[in-house]
Parts: structure tokens; sequence; C-alpha cells
């Protein structure tokens, strides 16, 4: 018998890993070589899943709650999210309109799937949480970048207005936003919602960064938009960030019934349900102390408030402070003229010259910045930017 050969299929072939692949495997190397490496290029924090939340799994564990769950999420946790949207926005959902997925990836990908057709654009700010674009061309649809550069990385309804043709069948907003940690602001957003609204466009607002926004700014959800607006939005939202469990896998999506109706279709031909032991963590995170995130919060500000103005120190770095998220992008086109051209080049410089691992913007569709992300101690942070501007020193 001669040997299989395989080939992708159309729906994945149009579908990147990660352009950030090659600086990851020289990262590997280096660490296999035993080398200390600082690392910023993390998108999850670096603090533990809170002590209560943990043990929450552990009694879940010992009370064989390990079986399948309704696809839905389990009633309680469902309640809980509803009850934290009441809470703290003052909104109302019913259970048909809420979902529990696994990771707000999940949540983003059966809405996504749930909406679009062959060929259907989808409207995207630019720079874009790297997954947005992918799961549009998984989907047979087009992903449309609104570049937001010229206006620091903040999106208008007028961009929203300009971008719009008939061929629209979905914005994607995600603020705070990764990588820039831009919040847009809440007059703004609900004028984008109107826009998109006018022109029978749907939305998906990812919101998984939600509570990590630093004083003044503060926490700012689609949910909290009038009745006939929020009837084309599906919120997506997570845990993972908030409650330190990226590794848990539980998300969730607050929409239209009829739109989570078709959400469930996919997640219940696809993973199921969120795990069980996850979501009895999760119901904790939700509804036991909150101390830890506000502790977590603050300790991410000191962070955010050190590192701007040190990268601003650095000739040839531009860098805004952002409102929200913890991730800065600073502007290194000032020490992109000779030997280093794209940030893909940059930060393999950082990563050989410096051990430093940093993202670079192109990943995101920004050539010329960096994402660094400040989800990681005050002295590792330090220790990074000094080693990076000691490194580009004969760059600027
Ligand atoms: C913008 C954005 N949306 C969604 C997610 C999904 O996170 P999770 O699937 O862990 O909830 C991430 C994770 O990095 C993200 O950065």
């Amino acid at each position: 018998m001669s040997k299989a050969i395989f080939t992708e299929s159309e729906y994945v072939s149009d579908v990147e890993v990660s352009s950030t692949l090659a600086v990851l495997m020289v990262a590997e190397r280096l660490r296999a070589e035993g080398i200390d490496l600082v690392d910023l290029g993390a998108g999850e924090p670096d603090f533990p899943t809170p002590r209560n939340i943990k043990d929450a799994a552990l009694r879940a564990i010992e009370e064989n709650f390990t079986r399948y769950t309704s696809t839905s999420g389990i009633a309680p946790l469902k309640q809980a999210i509803i009850d934290v949207f009441r809470r703290d926005f003052d909104v109302e959902y019913e259970p048909s309109e809420v979902i529990v997925t696994v990771g707000g990836k999940q949540g983003i990908f059966n809405a996504m799937a749930a909406l679009l057709n062959a060929g259907d654009d989808v409207l995207i700010h630019s720079p874009y949480w790297v997954t947005f674009p992918e799961i549009a061309r998984f989907l047979r649809a087009h992903p449309v970048f609104i570049e937001t550069a010229e206006n620091d990385f903040l999106l208008t309804s007028e961009m929203v207005r300009r971008a719009i043709t008939p061929r629209t069948r979905l914005l994607i907003i995600n603020s705070p936003n990764n990588p820039t940690g831009r919040i847009i602001p809440p007059d703004e957003y609900r004028k984008i919602v109107e826009v998109a609204a006018e022109r029978d466009v749907w939305i998906i607002s990812d919101e998984c960064y939600l509570y990590f926004t630093y004083p003044p700014a503060r926490p700012c959800t689609a949910a909290g938009l009038p009745a006939e607006l929020r009837s084309r939005v599906m919120v997506s939202g997570s845990f993972s960030k908030s409650y330190a469990m990226t590794g848990w896998r539980i998300g969730y999506s607050l929409g239209p019934a009829e739109w989570i109706h078709a959400c469930l279709k996919v997640q219940s031909h696809s993973t199921s349900n969120a795990p069980s032991i996850s979501q009895k963590a999760a119901l904790e995170a939700a509804t036991g102390p909150q101390d830890s995130l506000g502790s977590m919060l603050e300790e991410y500000r000191k962070r955010r408030d050190w590192i701007v103005p040190a990268l601003n120190q650095i000739e040839g770095v531009r860098c805004a402070m952002p409102e929200g998220a913890f991730y800065v992008f600073p502007d290194m086109r000032g020490l992109m003229r000779g030997q280093v051209s794209t940030s893909v080049e940059l930060s393999r410089l950082l990563l050989e010259k410096a051990f430093v691992t940093v993202t670079p913007g192109s990943a995101f569709g920004a050539e010329g910045y960096l994402r660094i992300s400040y989800a990681n101690s005050l002295d590792a942070i330090k220790r990074g930017v000094e080693r990076i501007a000691e490194a580009v020193e004969s760059l600027a």
C-alpha cells in the first residue's frame, strides 16, 4: 500500500496557525539552553487562580460532579452571570439569552458560525486579536479591516459608517482592546452600534477584558445598551483573565435568544458543554468573594504606571497610556531604519540579544509596533525593559 498523503481541507488551508511561531520556536530553544528569558509576550495573567475557586473545583471532583452538563451550561452558573450583569450594569437577561462556553474563544466561534454565510464581510477594527480574521476565513467569510492607527487606535462611528457595504453582515468590537489596551468611550460605542444597526449589521462585542479598566475608565458593556440596540449584539465574556483562569476554559455569551439558540446548535455538535468541574469553579468565581480581582487589578495598574514612562525614555520609542487590559503597544518605528525594518525582526533581535520575548505588532495587523504584556512581576518587567533599552541603543 502506498503512503497516505494528507491534504488540508479548503476550510483550513486559508487559516494561519500563528505568524509569531518563528519567534516562539527561538524562545523555546533558548529556554532549553537554560537562558534566563524575560517573558513580556504572555497573553494571560501571571497570578495563580484564587484559592476559593480552586477549592470549589476540588469539591466538584470529590462530589463526582464529573459528567456532561446541559449544552448551555449549569443553571446556577447561567443565573450567576445574569446576576453579575444585573448587579454591575443594571441590566436583565433571561436564561435563554445565555450560554456558557469553552472560553470566550468558543463563544466567538459559535456566534460567527451561527451567523455568517460564505462570502459575507466581517468588519474588524485593526489592530485586532488574531483569532477574529482566522475564524472568518475558516467560515469562508471575508475579514475587512478598519484601520484605527490614525485615531490613536480608537474606532469611531464614522469609520464604521464608511466601511459598511451591502455585503457587511457582522462587526466585531473589542474594547478594552487586545493588543492596544484602548477603550472606546461609552458614547462613541453606542454611536457605533447605532450606525451598524441602521444598516442591518450584527455585532459581536468581545469583552473578555471587561473588568480590566483603570480609573478614571470604568467597565462598559454593550449589554447596557437600550433594548433595540442590544437585540443586535452578542456580548462575549470570559472568566479567563478576570479570575486568572485561562486553563479552566470558561467563557459565556449573552445575546438575543434566537442567536444564542443557533450557538447552542454549534456547541452541541462540537464541545457539547464547558467542563463540568470548571463550571463549578466559575460559579464560585462569580458568586464568591471578589477581593482577588481588585488586588490583581491594582497590581496591573502599578505595572502599567511604571512601564509606560520607562518605555518612553528609550530613544525611538513612543508609548501611549492604555486605559485597560494588560498590554502596552508602543510605536517602535523610530528604531526601524537600518538593521531592523519589521516588528518581527525587532522581536527576534530582542529575543536573541536581550533575551526578552515580546509580540510583533504585525501579528495584530500593525507593522511598526510591539505588544508588550505587563502580566509579569514588576521585577521581571523592570529587568525586561532595561534589557530592551540596552539592546536597541545602537538602533536609534
Ligand atoms: C481579545 C480576546 N478575546 C478573547 C480571548 C479569549 O480568551 P478565552 O478563550 O481564554 O476566554 C482572548 C484571549 O487571549 C483575547 O485576547
